[in-house]
């Protein structure tokens, strides 16, 4: 059975005290049912380490990377390697938001690189994809994911594809309080799973989780994740407070 999933995407979020406040308040939740289900919180890269600590006695949390770089190593000032994460014990990273992709203009070939330098060193890849309001309004949105899909994943074998979350994201629903409706993202969710499975076979696309991301709160989650294809959420504002967060935990499956 497929892993269901809460991931936390903090963003440029937090100051040190506030990070420290947050997580001191993830690490004591203790009622969360850790059966076949995980918590995972991106936070900001100099916050990795205390986030590894806070939470190192909940056997079902782990922190997660919000980025790291096309390359191994070398003279790329200010950039993050996916062999720091594994040599930290980091063991998820964030690869291709949206705002990765817009604002630092990361195309599907640079994420190809990413997810394959992610799994060389062990560090499962949160791979995000999503169309904008745009490609929604003219029809196009099963396309353009599915061409996201293959030219940053599918150079993959089976053996990896298993190790790679895909994160659903519709770019028209992220920070804007607009959330897909439940049908419109098991209808996504269906498509990338068919893909997976056209790509893969259906043992494969039956074991890889599909989470949704777009303005997920604590009172739209169970309805969000009781879709059969969708298997958790990746969750940006709402992750910001303790209490929210801990509503789209138990809101699970
Ligand atoms: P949001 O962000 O929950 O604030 O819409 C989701 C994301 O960007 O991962």
């Amino acid at each position: 059975m497929r892993q269901q999933i809460a991931a936390a995407n903090w963003k440029m979020n937090c100051t040190l005290q506030q990070a420290e406040e947050l997580l001191n308040k993830l690490a004591t939740v203790s009622d969360f049912n850790s059966v076949n289900r995980i918590v995972i919180v991106a936070v900001p890269a100099p916050y990795l380490l205390l986030a590894k600590q806070k939470l190192a006695h909940q056997t079902n949390m782990f922190v997660a990377a919000q980025n790291c770089f096309t390359k191994k190593s070398g003279a790329y000032t200010g950039e993050i390697s996916a062999e720091m994460l594994q040599s930290m014990d980091i063991n998820y990273v964030l690869i291709g938001h949206s705002e990765r992709r817009e604002y630092f203009n990361e195309n599907n070939t640079m994420l190809a690189e990413k997810v394959n330098l992610a799994l060389e060193y062990e560090v499962t890849p949160i791979f995000c994809c999503g169309e904008s309001l745009s490609i929604r309004e003219a029809g196009n949105q099963n396309e353009f994911v599915a061409q996201q899909l293959k030219d940053s994943l599918f150079q993959l074998s089976a053996a990896q594809i298993v190790k790679v979350v895909i994160a659903y994201e519709p770019i028209w629903a992220i920070g804007t309080g607009k959330t897909a409706s439940s049908a419109q993202a098991q209808e996504m969710h269906q498509h990338i799973r068919k893909a997976l499975e056209i790509q893969y076979g259906s043992n494969i696309a039956d074991a890889v989780s599909v989470l949704y991301g777009g303005s997920v709160k604590g009172n739209n989650a169970v309805e969000i994740f009781s879709q059969p294809d969708v298997d958790g959420g990746l969750v940006g504002g709402a992750s910001l407070v303790a209490e929210e967060f801990v509503a789209i935990m138990n809101a699970l499956k």
